[in-house]
């Protein structure tokens, strides 16, 4: 840790795990993985990083090629930061409706940024960078976060391995949001490898009309090629309301400002406390609340 950084990139991963104070069962101890602690603020920034590594490595991503995709916010900063730290350019299709604090962090990365509409949610964007894409294939290299298995390989060869070093054979839940599906996929893999006896516990939103950016409702989305059911033990479904409770209750007790998906893990999290016995739940935080400030949980 105590050396100096040729770029930004090699800041990546590593995030800090923390015991959280909070418990809705005195048996059950709950961690969480502060992935805002990422140089991009967002878990998003390991599958960024690997995707577009692997697609220098193929051959696949030159220097004359931009590189394009389709992301609900984290994963377009994350392609913004490392594009601009390893000299490529970026262009993005986003969801009109992504939060302005996201808009102006893009700009600042200087990634060019297409909006699709609001009513069309993250899959609007999925189908704009197809069509940007198919009016000149030549030009761009697509890391496809919803399809490229370098997504949960990223946090199968990073984020689990570093849950494992910290908590070892101790962990009995993995508890995770699904969006693209590749923290959970990658991580709950590698950590049912180690620890066979630990469950894996999908978060998906009660609704396809939810306020948690991010997450996906799966019945109603494109679903990713990367997302398989078989790789989780169980799905718990989490409201936004109370998602939203949970964000105010890191805030003021554990001084932790969370992003929305992050309430929505411990909204999971309390679910699963109320259910069992006693264990080791380990959950992640994805990003950090400074980019909802302007969001209703804070009115
Ligand atoms: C804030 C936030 N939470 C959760 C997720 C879901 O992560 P994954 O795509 O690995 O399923 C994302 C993905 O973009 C996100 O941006």
């Amino acid at each position: 840790m105590n050396r100096i950084y040729d770029n930004v990139t090699e800041l990546i991963g590593n995030t800090p795990l923390i015991k959280l104070e909070t418990r809705f069962n005195p048996k059950v101890e709950i961690y969480a993985k502060l992935e805002s602690f990422n140089p991009g603020g967002s878990v998003k920034d390991r599958p960024a990083l690997k995707m577009i590594l692997s697609g220098i490595a193929s051959g696949h991503l030159t220097r004359d090629k931009a590189i394009l995709d389709a992301t609900s916010g984290n994963t377009g900063i994350a392609y913004a930061m490392i594009g601009a730290a390893l000299g490529y350019k970026v262009i993005l299709a986003v969801p009109m409706n992504v939060s302005d604090e996201r808009k102006k962090i893009l700009q600042a990365f200087k990634a060019e940024v297409h909006f699709s509409s609001p009513m069309d949610g993250s899959d609007g964007a999925i189908v704009l960078a197809k069509k940007i894409y198919q009016e000149n294939p030549d030009k761009y290299f697509v890391p496809d976060q919803y399809n490229n298995v370098e997504n949960p390989q990223a946090h199968y060869l990073t984020t689990a391995e570093e849950i494992a070093q910290k908590i070892g054979d101790r962990a009995t839940h993995f508890v995770a949001g699904i969006g693209t599906s590749g923290t959970l996929i990658g991580t709950g893999k590698r950590l049912k490898e180690l620890f066979p006896w630990i469950q894996i516990v999908a978060l998906e939103p009660t609704e396809p009309f939810h306020g948690l950016e991010g997450l996906k409702h799966m019945a109603s989305s494109i679903v990713p090629g990367i997302y398989n059911e078989k790789m989780y033990d169980r799905k718990i479904s989490i409201d936004t309301d109370e998602s939203y409770e949970m964000i105010k209750l890191l805030a003021k007790s554990e001084g932790i400002l969370a992003g929305l998906s992050s309430g929505g893990a411990l909204a999971g999290c309390a679910q699963l406390s109320n259910e069992i016995q006693k264990g080791c739940i380990v959950t992640i935080f994805p990003d950090s609340g400074d980019k909802y400030l302007s969001n209703r949980v804070w009115e």
